[in-house]
Parts: structure tokens; C-alpha cells; sequence
């Protein structure tokens, strides 16, 4: 029986970039709903970004713009960035959408007319300039542990203490800078210990995955309390039906989102319902796909506030753990975080799909992204074993067969272990085990090189006598290279569209598998994938640091007011004319220069990220503006000992400062 699926992804913050994290998570989505879709159910995955939220407000509030015009710009970007990994999302919507408020209203109704909603006093500071109560990252002080300062109200990143924010050594907020001040407002609370007893029926259910139950078991165990549900003005979000000032916390109308995205798709859907996916007692499936960050929203306040309000639960909960980057070439200790769409500009998209899917194994388990690593894969893998098959019989069959396979099979035994291995592989994709999945497919794989390797097509092609098992042999291959493409269509679903073509079969449905081919045109045969190419790797990263120190400057002029310096302030920054006396390009640099600058008395080299829109010849010789105690700062490819001052937007967009002629080398700027 068909079975009618609805997933989603956890929503991605509307203040960021789509990071490796998101794709991890949309990745491991789409890889089970395509696979689910091959096997003939009808599974639809609906997302949104998550947009509500102080920090979207003072997000917008630094750009000059209306929240609406900031958070609909981000959704299209991620919207985007999603679509050039592959992720078939039905619906992007956005949590700032009219259906949302519509059930976040209701579902706060309903939960009310029960009684399950309170209010009470909150202590909490508050900034008295910005006249605005703070959220921890709002806040920063002295850790009362070990007295580091420049901490987040919330936790130490120096010893990992956690604490309250108003435990804190001098704290001030992050927003205006003022001493914030203890303030007491009245909060919305939902009555989540009413739900001690179904929770801890819910989470052995068999709807989690057994880690995860256990660690709510230790919360459940430990006493739940009450969730406060409301924020005060000023707040991006929607306001609490009957109340002026207080609003809906963002993880309020936030997994409510997921319900608002597929209502606003159903809508357009004649043959879907809301009420099929949400009533209870339906006979559909909801799945949500999450990270182990966000197990106590969704797991704890989430199946009761859907219990509350009369709707149905989750059918399960799928968590991953987290993602981070390592490899020798790794310089940051926090590890360098790689965009979606830095990705794209250097890597296919499809090398992440096979990566990711080689690591995740249905546990939270954290994942190491290290990228030495995933070259070898990769190129082991996907372009050496896989697309190896094909390319090393389909050359046989066009030119000797009238690009036709044979109509029998050379080895049934081997064919018939292909197949077998079909519901295996299955029941890893199901339950999100993709790693051992790949593990199989790759192992077949050698079995199927290991086959080619012994009848040696390209011995027998010289021998007439062996013409007829040439062809067995070649059409034997290529219809295991078939199976195994089926088998990885949810992960590299570009790739197989090209094997599809070279096949020249219409689909490649799950139960293809089991069929061979028999005689058949095959199309022609073009390469199915290249190596990946460790220099763009390289390209990539340095691509990251630079977009790293662009975020990190724009953060240092991010501040809502205006920040004056005093004259004695700007004479600290020591500017001189300097006259470039050599230019060179870096070696797996794409945006940057090396430059040697006289200035007066010493020589100084400097890395410039410049390489887009100067010829290095066209500069040597040339008068420039640096800065010339500027910290020396280590990179990868040397010192850099101070900056040239340039204007424009970056890339090709990018302008030398010069002073006019007359100025001397070493000359201060003033
Ligand atoms: N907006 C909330 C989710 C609301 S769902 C109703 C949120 N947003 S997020 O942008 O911070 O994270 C979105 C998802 O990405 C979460 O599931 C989170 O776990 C996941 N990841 C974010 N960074 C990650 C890694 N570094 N590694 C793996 N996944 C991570 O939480
Ligand atoms: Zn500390």
C-alpha cells in the first residue's frame, strides 16, 4: 500500500546564510523523501525559514529595512541555495505568513479554552535604552566562574560554565551598550507538566530513536516545567490573541510553521487536504527531520501543544547530530563554516549529497566534515568504482554490438546477488542509515569491477572466437551499473539522471532493479562525473576565510548607532604611502595578490585580495595607500604586514587608492 508521507526539515533562521549544517540536515531530508517518492508513496516535504525573533528585528532595523523586505530576500536565498543542492522541497514558505498566524491563534485558543495557558511575573533584564527586555545573546559580561570577559548571558566559551544572565560581572548589553537593569513583566507560560504522563508514553512509542528517548527520559524523570510562551514589545512576530504588547516567543508559531507551509501548499493542490495530515486518527504519516539541538522543542513542547490543540503527532522524529569541519588544512579553531553558495561556486553540489550520505548513520552522532577525506571518497568512490563500470564496457557494446546488450545475462548468480542486496538497502534508507546503504552499493561495486577485471573485455575484443561472450560479458556491467544507480538516485540524483539517459530508459523506479534490460539501445556513453579537484577545495576555504573577514568587518560597523571616533582615535591608525614594487599571484589563492611594498625605509609584504581586478605586471611600480600597524596577521601562505586601501564592492569591482603624484613612499596620510 502507498503509504502518504509529510516531512519537513527544521526551519532555518531567517538572520543567516545557509551553512554545511542546514545542508547536512536537508540533505539527510531529501535523500529519504526521494527515496520514499522511487518506492511509488506519495511523500511531500514542506520547510520555511524561520523569521521571527528579536534578532530579526535588529537585523533589519542595522540594514535600514521593513523585517518583511529583509526576511523575504533571505528566504529566496536559501530557497535557492536549497535548489542547487538537489533538495526537492514542495514548499518554502516563510513563518511570517497569514495561515501561520491563523493556527498559531488557534492553536493558542484551544490550548486557553483548556486551561493549559497561565501567566505570571518574569524577572529579566532589560536594556533602558533600547527599552527592550534582553535574551541571553543579547547580553555579555564577566563569566562569575573564571571571570573571562565578553560572554553570552547564557553560557562561558572560555571554562563552558553555564549560568542566568543576571549572574554575569558587568554586563552590558549587546544592543546599546547600556548596564541593563532588572525589570518584571508578566509572561504566558503553557502547562507542560500536564504532559509528563503522555510524553513519557509518546517518547518509547517507537517514534524516536532509542538515544534520544533516553535523554528525554532523564528530563521527563527530572520534572518538566512550565514553558514560557510570550515576549515582550518591542518583538518581529505575532502578537498573543487579546494582548497589545506581548508576542508569540518565536518557537511558539515556529513548529507551527511546518503546519502553515503545508497548508499554504495544500491550498494549491486539489487532490490534498490539511485535515488528512493533521487530524488525528489520520492514516497519513508527518516525519520531521532535526538536529540533537532541538530535540526538547520538538520532542517535549511540540507532541504536547499538538495533543492540546486537538491535532496529531508526529509519527517520528529523525535527529542527526552536528556537523563541523577538520582536516589538516583547517587553520580556526572553530573550524571554518562553508556556505551553500560558496559551495556551489567551487564544488558540485552532488559530492556533498555522496559525502554526507557516506557519513550519516540514524544516530546523533556528530559529523566530522574533513575534506582530505572527502576528496578520497569521492573520487574512490563515486568516479572509481560507480561510474568506472560504465565507462569501462559501454566503449564494447556501441562499437562492436550496434550500441544493443545482449538479450541474456553472462552471470545470473552475480545479477541475482544485485537484487537480493535491493531490500536491504532499502530498509537502511528507511531508517536513515545511508552509510552502511553506501557501504553496500560501493561493495557491490567491486564485485562488479572485480568481475570486468577477470574477463578482461578488452583481451577478448581481439579474439572473434570470444565475440559472443564479449557481449554477454559488457551487457552484464552494464545492467549491474543500472541496479546500482537505482540504488543511489536519492543521493546523487544528477548523476543518475545522466546514467539515465546513458541507459536510455525512461525511469529508474525502485522495483527496476529487479528486471534486467535485455535487448536494449543504450545511448551514448559521455563521462558521468569528474574528480573532485583538491584545488578547488582549497579555492573554496580560502573563498570561506575571505567572506569570513568581510562578516566579521561588517559586524564592527553593524552597530544601530552610529559610532563617533575621536581625532586622537583615527591617529592611531598610521596610513603611509607605500609604492608596490612587487606583485605576484598566490599559488591556490583565486582572489589574492602578493605584493612587496617600499615604504620609505623598510619593505613589507602584504596579501591583498585584488587578484580579480589587477594584472599583478600593471601594478609594479605603482603608488598605493596601506596601513602600516596594522597587527601582522598569519595566513596560510605567509605574514601579512598591513593592508592597502582599496574601494568598491570586492571582485572585479575593486579600486587601488593612489595619492597623487609628488607623494614619496613612507610618507604618513593624514
Ligand atoms: N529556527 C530553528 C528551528 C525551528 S524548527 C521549527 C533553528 N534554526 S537554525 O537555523 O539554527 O537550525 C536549523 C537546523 O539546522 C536545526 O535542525 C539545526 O540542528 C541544524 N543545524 C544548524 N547547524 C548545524 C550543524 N553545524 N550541524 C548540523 N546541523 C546543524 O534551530
Ligand atoms: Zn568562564
Amino acid at each position: 500500500m502507498a503509504r502518504r508521507i509529510l516531512v519537513t526539515s527544521a526551519l532555518p533562521n531567517a538572520n543567516g546564510s545557509i551553512h554545511l549544517g542546514h545542508l547536512l540536515e536537508h540533505i539527510q531530508t531529501d535523500i529519504w523523501v526521494r527515496f520514499q517518492r522511487m518506492r511509488a508513496h506519495q511523500c511531500l516535504h514542506v520547510c520555511a525559514d524561520d523569521t521571527h525573533g528579536a534578532a530579526t528585528m535588529l537585523k533589519a532595523e542595522v540594514e535600514g529595512l521593513e523585517p518583511q523586505v529583509l526576511i523575504e530576500r533571505i528566504r529566496e536565498e536559501h530557497a535557492a541555495d536549497f535548489r542547487g543542492f538537489g533538495v526537492t522541497h514542495d514548499n518554502y514558505y516563510s513563518t511570517h505568513a497569514p495561515e501561520n498566524k491563523q493556527l498559531s491563534d488557534l492553536i493558542y485558543e484551544r490550548l486557553h479554552a483548556r486551561g493549559l495557558i497561565f501567566t505570571r511575573e518574569v524577572e529579566q533584564l532589560y536594556d533602558p535604552e533600547r527599552k527592550m527586555f534582553l535574551a541571553d545573546r543579547f547580553v555579555k559580561g564577566i563569566c562569575p566562574r573564571c571571570g573571562e570577559d565578553d560572554q553570552y548571558g547564557d553560557n562561558c566559551e572560555s571554562c563552558g560554565a553555564t549560568y542566568e544572565a543576571i549572574d554575569l560581572g558587568s554586563p552590558r548589553s549587546t544592543v546599546s551598550g547600556a548596564t541593563p537593569q532588572l525589570k518584571a513583566s508578566e509572561h504566558y507560560f503553557f502547562d507542560l507538566p500536564q504532559y509528563t504522563d503522555m510524553l513519557k508514553d509518546w517518547t518509547t512509542s517507537g517514534a524516536l530513536q532509542p538515544e534520544v528517548a533516553n535523554k528525554l527520559a532523564e528530563w521527563l524523570d527530572g520534572g518538566l516545567k512550565a514553558w514560557d510562551i510570550s515576549r515582550d514589545a518591542p518583538y518581529f512576530g505575532f502578537l498573543i490573541p487579546g494582548s497589545t504588547d506581548k508576542y508569540f516567543y518565536v518557537w511558539w508559531d515556529a513548529p507551527i510553521g511546518y503546519m502553515a507551509s503545508f497548508m499554504n501548499y495544500a491550498q494549491e493542490r486539489a487532490d490534498l487536504t490539511f485535515d488528512e495530515f493533521w487530524q488525528p486518527e489520520s492514516n497519513t504519516e508527518v516525519h520531521h527531520f532535526i538536529g540533537k539541538d532541538i530535540v526538547n522543542f520538538h520532542c517535549l513542547f511540540w507532541p504536547s501543544v499538538l495533543d492540546g490543540a486537538g491535532f496529531r503527532k508526529p509519527t517520528k522524529i529523525h535527529t542527526h547530530g552536528f556537523a563541523s569541519v577538520s582536516g589538516a588544512k583547517m587553520s580556526k579553531s572553530r573550524g571554518v563554516f562553508v556556505n551553500a553558495a560558496t559551495w556551489l561556486e567551487h564544488l558540485d553540489a552532488e559530492y556533498l549529497r555522496y559525502y554526507f550520505a557516506a557519513k550519516l548513520n540514524g544516530t546523533i552522532e556528530d559529523i566530522d566534515i574533513n575534506l582530505e577525506d572527502f576528496v578520497t571518497r569521492v573520487n574512490s568512490d563515486l568516479v572509481g568504482k560507480i561510474a568506472n563500470i560504465a565507462s569501462r564496457t559501454a566503449g564494447f557494446v556501441t562499437k562492436q554490438f550496434d550500441a544493443t546488450l545482449s538479450a541474456q545475462l553472462e552471470d545470473e548468480a552475480l545479477w541475482q546477488q544485485f537484487v537480493d542486496a535491493g531490500s536491504r538497502i532499502a530498509e537502511y534508507y528507511e531508517s536513515c542509515d545511508t552509510s552502511k546503504a553506501v557501504r553496500e552499493i560501493t561493495a557491490l561495486a567491486d564485485l562488479a569491477n572485480q568481475y570486468i577485471a577477470h574477463h578482461e573485455p578488452w583481451k577478448m575484443v581481439k579474439d572473434e572466437a570470444q565475440r559472443e561472450r564479449l557481449h554477454l560479458v559488457c551487457s552484464e556491467s552494464i545492467n549491474l551499473f543500472r541496479v546500482l544507480v537505482i540504488y543511489l538516485q536519492p543521493i546523487v540524483p544528477a548523476f543518475a539522471e545522466r546514467a539515465r539517459t546513458f541507459l536510455n530508459v525512461e525511469a529508474l523506479a525502485w522495483t527496476d532493479a529487479a528486471t534486467p534490460l535485455g535487448e536494449h539501445a543504450i545511448g551514448k556513453f559521455k563521462p558521468l562525473i569528474t574528480r573532485v579537484d583538491p584545488k578547488k577545495v582549497d579555492a573554496m576555504l580560502e573563498h570561506t576565510e575571505a567572506e569570513e573577514t568581510e562578516s566579521a568587518d561588517e559586524a564592527g560597523n553593524a552597530s544601530p548607532d552610529p559610532e563617533w571616533i575621536s581625532i586622537d582615535e583615527f591617529e592611531k591608525v598610521e596610513l603611509r604611502v607605500a609604492r608596490i614594487v612587487a606583485a605576484e599571484k598566490v599559488e591556490g589563492a583565486d582572489r589574492l595578490l602578493a605584493l612587496t611594498l617600499d615604504v620609505g625605509d623598510e619593505r613589507r609584504n602584504v596579501f591583498s585580495g585584488i587578484r580579480e581586478a589587477y594584472d599583478p605586471t600593471d601594478l609594479v611600480g605603482r603608488l598605493t595607500v596601506m596601513v602600516a600597524n596594522l597587527a601582522p596577521r598569519k595566513m596560510r601562505f605567509g605574514v601579512s604586514q598591513g593592508m592597502v586601501l582599496a574601494a568598491g564592492p570586492g571582485g572585479a569591482d575593486i579600486f587601488l587608492l593612489s595619492p597623487d603624484s609628488g607623494a614619496e613612499p613612507g610618507m604618513r596620510v593624514t
